[in-house]
């Protein structure tokens, strides 16, 4: 039957999709485009997390490039690995990620593609445990975290943590709010270098975490995406650690997004400490037949990559100087932006890549429109945007919002 000779009933009223809603694009990635589009040279990018150097390129890093040239001379296949991604990958990577513990059989990893997937397979895996547990997520946070949980089908509740009038903890919030939490909640929890806030707990507040995780039965899923960016490899991982020493079941979502620079290569891993060896059995063949059918294997670039770089001692060596010196670049910045005015001044103590500003929506719209500095709508911005010479420029476009608020102090 040709087309046009199909019966009119074929046609139906209602389309295919007619259904759907609108989406608004992804606020945090509509900066790229907005910021490429500008075209006054002064203009300042503190958008999205990227690390940049001093000439604010974000440049493949040294040990990457030399693995890269590796592979090219020794690979000698492409054919597939499988739904766990590339094993010795994973196996070195927990070593930067749990130090020299081991947690045996009970504790298993995959490859996934970037700290998201990891999330999202970790959020499949909840789900598919049970739909009835509520994902505890502090305000404010990266803002793709919610949606992913939600879209595998988890609840999701918002819990306070942080401070507005200093920027810090606010710890007593955070354990009033998790006073709802049921037995078999999730916990999310951002490891190191706080998206978007760049604040911490202290150990002890860690360590209260993590007793009331053991006591009220929640279960811990650390976001770990920034390690090595705030104050060490061994330090940025010291609350992950404590927490899967400290509790029998846990989840550990991994990016080497920044720590190794390969943002779009899409490298992750994902953690589950399981109760049982037993149950560690049965959560593996989970995770498996989850990554399966969610995107059958994880691209292996860079996960290639990280391992290369891994089990070479001098490409090791070479990237933990790198990272040292990325780490150190951030501190700086920190510590000259905190300087320029008395609100800032919690930035100098805080880590990692992102701070937030007290500034309302229309001062941030005020700064990308007049001045060509452009950050989240939250108010947070990418530290690494920043370069010695631009500092200043920034403290003075940003000079009469701060003001405006101390007018209303
Ligand atoms: C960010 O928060 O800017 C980065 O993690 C990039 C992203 O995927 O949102």
């Amino acid at each position: 039957m040709k087309l046009d000779t199909l019966p009119a009933r074929a046609i139906s009223t209602s389309l295919p999709f007619d259904t759907l809603a609108a989406q608004p694009a992804d606020a945090l990635l509509s900066l790229i485009a907005l910021y490429r589009a500008d075209a006054r040279p002064q203009k300042i990018d503190l958008g999205v997390g990227v690390f940049r150097n001093d000439a604010g390129d974000t440049p493949v890093m040294r040990a990457v490039k030399a693995a890269e040239a590796v592979l090219l001379e020794t690979q000698v296949t492409k054919s597939y690995l499988g739904a766990e991604g590339d094993a010795a990958y994973t196996a070195l990577l927990a070593e930067i990620v749990f130090g020299d513990r081991t947690a045996g059989e009970r504790l298993n990893g995959v490859q996934t593609p970037g700290g998201t997937g990891a999330l999202r397979l970790g959020a499949e895996l909840l789900a598919r445990a049970g739909r009835e547990a509520q994902v505890w997520i502090g305000t404010p946070t990266w803002p793709n975290h919610a949606p992913i949980f939600a879209e595998a089908g988890l609840s999701t509740r918002s819990h306070r943590f942080q401070d507005a009038a200093s920027g810090g903890i606010d710890f007593e919030a955070m354990l009033d709010d998790l006073a709802d939490a049921h037995p078999g909640d999730i916990l999310l929890l951002h490891g190191c270098c706080h998206n978007p806030t760049g604040s911490a707990f202290t150990s002890e507040q860690w360590r209260a975490v993590a007793d009331l995780c053991a006591a009220r039965g929640l279960i811990p899923f650390v976001d770990l995406a920034y390690q090595g960016l705030g104050d060490g490899l061994d330090e940025d991982a010291a609350a992950t650690r404590m927490i899967f020493d400290a509790l029998p079941t846990a989840l550990v979502a991994y990016s080497c997004d920044k720590n190794f620079g390969l943002y779009r290569e899409r490298v992750g891993a994902l953690w589950v400490l399981s109760a049982t060896n037993t149950i560690a059995d049965r959560v593996r063949t989970n995770m498996l037949s989850l990554a399966r059918s969610l995107w059958s294997m994880p691209p292996d670039h860079g996960a290639a990559i990280v391992r290369t770089i891994l089990e070479n001692d001098a490409l090791r060596a070479d990237w933990r100087d790198e990272l040292d010196a990325m780490r150190a670049r951030l501190n700086g910045l920190r510590a000259a932006l905190a300087a320029t005015h008395p609100r800032l001044s919690a930035i100098a103590d805080q880590r990692g890549m992102f701070a937030m500003l007290p500034l309302t929506p229309e001062a941030v719209a005020a700064l990308r429109e007049e001045d060509g500095i452009y950050m989240a709508g939250n108010g947070r911005i990418n530290i690494a945007g920043l370069r010695a010479d631009t500092v200043p420029v920034f403290a003075q476009a940003l000079r009469p919002h701060l003001e405006a608020l101390n007018g209303h102090a």
